[in-house]
């Protein structure tokens, strides 16, 4: 029997859909080793008061296929001031808690660092839509947000084709290309702009638009990133200099909800598990990745410097296939 006694279980940040299967895994898989395992209400705010209810199999039942989180998230401005993590182990230790799984972001990663450093085992898990886990090649959420995304797109597509217009979309990804990428790519988007390239708007938006009208196509999908911005004023520019209509729809919230893709499902039980192996092993300070088909730990402060790119290759594909 292992003699890590008592887990607990928090999400942090953003939610993501998947991040109530990654729960169910953490419960199921502790409860299976023999763990009793406690689920943190509100992200580290939870930690700070102490605010938790023990987890039994029944718990978790149900929630596999829904989105958001059952455990609520937050973002814990008090729990990135030492006093606010000093709090924080104070409850670990009054709970009897043996270690922590956090799904969350690199914030809450960092959150994660700083308590394992005062002696709490955490592991983290990369939950986000956005896919900007530098450590992982992927983070749970991100599969079902883009499925969301080509979705309404296709809505907004048929729309356009009816009046001959463009649609700007605006999707999420914070400071990342990633979703705009991909589908920007899966939507048959004429651009993409995302913030980690430098755009011109007539060479990159303007001068294919001209050159695919001239083939015959009239109405066209221009796939914005978030951090790029400026949806509506880039739509009016369009329309101004190729005469389209055009018109900018900022998809939003509505790509964090919705029921988890397989994929998702997947990744959250996969990671779920692997990140109670970790802690029955008294492992702590370490962050779950996907690398290459595998699942893998990382220490977190290495993980939090890697570096991430977009995939520079599809944003050329698309760009050489939507013509
Ligand atoms: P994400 O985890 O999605 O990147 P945030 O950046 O909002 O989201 O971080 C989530 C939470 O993690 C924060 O509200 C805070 O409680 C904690 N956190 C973020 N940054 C730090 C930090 N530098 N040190 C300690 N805790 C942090
Ligand atoms: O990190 C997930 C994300 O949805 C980002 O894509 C976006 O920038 C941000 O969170 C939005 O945060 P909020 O929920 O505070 O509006």
């Amino acid at each position: 029997m292992s003699e890590v006694k008592t887990i607990g279980v928090l999400t942090s940040g953003g939610d993501a859909p998947g991040m109530n299967a990654a729960i169910r895994a953490v419960v199921r898989a502790g409860i299976g080793k023999g763990m009793r395992v406690l689920g943190i209400r509100r992200g580290y705010n939870g930690l700070i008061n102490g605010d938790m209810v023990e987890m039994n199999l029944r718990s978790v039942s149900d929630i596999m296929q829904k989105g958001g989180t059952v455990l609520y998230t937050a973002r814990c401005l008090e729990f990135k001031e030492k006093a606010g993590v000093e709090k924080a182990k104070q409850t670990c230790i009054n709970m009897g808690l043996d270690g922590l799984v956090v799904i969350g972001g690199d914030g809450s990663f960092r959150g994660a660092r700083d308590l394992s450093l005062l002696g709490i085992p955490c592991v983290g898990i990369p939950g986000t839509i956005d896919n900007d886990i530098a450590s992982s090649d992927y983070t749970i959420g991100y599969d079902t947000c883009m499925n969301t995304v080509v979705q309404n797109v296709d809505r907004l597509r048929d729309t356009s084709q009816s009046h001959d217009r463009c649609s700007v979309v605006e999707v999420m990804g914070r400071n990342a290309g990633h979703i705009a990428v991909n589908a920007g790519l899966a939507c048959g988007a004429i651009a993409i702009l995302i913030p980690e390239i430098p755009y011109d708007v007539d060479k990159d938006i303007v001068e294919r638009i001209k050159a695919s009208q001239k083939t015959g196509k009239q109405h066209f999908i221009v796939m914005v990133a978030e951090g790029i911005g400026h949806s509506e004023e880039l739509a009016k520019e369009i329309e101004a200099k190729t005469g389209v209509e055009s018109r900018a729809t900022v998809l939003g919230h509505i790509q964090r909800g919705g029921s988890p893709t397989l994929r998702d499902r997947v990744m959250a039980s996969h990671m779920g598990s692997y990140a109670v192996d970790l802690l029955e092993k008294g492992i702590g300070n370490r962050v779950v990745a996907s690398k290459g088909g595998e699942i893998v730990d990382y220490d977190i402060l290495e993980a939090l410097n890697m570096k991430k790119t977009v995939d520079m290759d599809l944003l050329r594909i698309a760009q050489d296939i939507a013509l």
